[in-house]
């Protein structure tokens, strides 16, 4: 098994050019996570295109610093991880033939690896196996999902959302509020000066019977206040931050909890990029409390995409022999 070792992950779904570097008990080596936010922030979001000429440049330098972080050089990689689905078609080629062709070059072996697998199982890096069963709440731009985790590959998901991701759902609202893109990590800061009980928005699907989700109401209910009071200023800026805030985290503790009882799992991840959240890292501390939950987070720098959380997934399905073919296919709506 050692001879996999050092594994070479790769991530490019989105707006991150990320790679990391990992030993086989799971640990981080060296990683570098280069960020395309600033390319992106004055279209008010990520274009498709611009990410992708942007991951063409950055791939071979980022992949070559997390090698010298990590204190290897690519002659020492005995194996690569790379993300395949879900994301942006151009941006997911950019990593997979990257690592195609070095795995085809070097005979390495390769693992086609789910980016939102590698953010559920984002806590356990630097553990050598992770712990199931467990209730997953994946919580990102992108996605936003419960998924019920029985073992590795083993995931049943049990709703996800029917429109906006929690993440989207911040980020529109804050454009809305002509907050910077990507708006999440502003409406987490304006809102802890500020009253989430002010403005009374939607909780959508909150007491449906099923475990989905519906998030887009939200952007409009802003959109719809904003048009009768304009912009807010102050400290109705940060009353209105705080009111988004709530809302959101207040539908997706509501759904776990119900989740959990339905399940009788009490071993609770949470985890993705609004996972950062702090309101939503606070009211998930309290419910563990009041529920008696096992609570598990990644740490806030894996919370966002990067890529351990795929060096994590590939290292666990290279151990238990799985191999992907080395022509395998980008996926943009890979689904668990
Ligand atoms: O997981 P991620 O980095 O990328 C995707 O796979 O989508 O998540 C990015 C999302 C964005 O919507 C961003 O606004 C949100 O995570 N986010 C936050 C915070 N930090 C990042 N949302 C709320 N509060 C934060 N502190
Ligand atoms: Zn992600």
């Amino acid at each position: 098994m050692t001879d996999l070792f050092p594994l070479l992950a790769i991530e490019s779904s989105c707006d991150e050019t990320a790679a990391a570097v990992l030993s086989a008990d799971g640990v981080v080596l060296g990683e570098v996570v280069r960020s395309q936010i600033d390319d992106h922030a004055l279209f008010g979001g990520v274009v498709p295109e611009l990410a992708s000429r942007c991951h063409t440049e950055a791939i071979d330098p980022v992949v070559q610093e997390a090698c010298q972080r990590a204190g290897v050089t690519l002659a020492d990689i005995r194996s690569i991880g790379v993300t395949a689905g879900p994301g942006l078609v151009g941006c997911l080629l950019v990593g997979l033939s990257y690592a195609q062709g070095l795995a085809a070059a070097r005979g390495l072996p390769l693992v086609a690896v789910n980016h939102l697998e590698g953010h559920l199982l984002a806590p356990f890096i630097g553990q050598a196996e992770p712990e199931f069963p467990f209730l997953g709440l994946v919580v990102s731009g992108g996605h936003t999902l419960l998924v019920l985790a029985k073992g590795v590959g083993e995931y049943e998901v049990l709703g996800e959302t029917r429109d906006d991701a929690a993440g989207e759902a911040f980020d529109k609202g804050a454009r809305v509020l002509n907050l910077p893109y990507p708006g999440g990590i502003h409406v987490d800061r304006l809102a802890q000066d500020g009253d989430a009980s002010a403005v009374d928005l939607p909780r959508g699907m909150k007491h449906s019977k099923d475990f989905d989700f519906s998030f887009s109401g939200l952007k409009t209910a802003v959109w719809q206040r904003v048009r009768a009071h304009g912009v807010p200023e102050g400290q109705g800026m940060n009353d209105l931050c705080a009111s988004l805030q709530e809302a959101i985290v207040d539908v997706l503790v509501h759904k776990t909890k119900k989740a959990s009882k339905a399940t009788g799992t009490s071993r609770i991840i949470v985890t993705g990029g609004v996972a950062a959240n702090s309101r939503l890292r606070s009211a998930f501390e309290e419910a563990a409390a009041s529920q008696g939950w096992e609570l598990l987070r990644a740490e806030r720098k894996w919370c966002t995409d990067n890529a351990a959380m795929i060096g994590y997934v590939a290292a666990q399905r290279l151990k238990r022999g799985e191999r992907s073919p080395l022509d395998v296919d980008a996926n943009p709506g890979m689904r668990f």
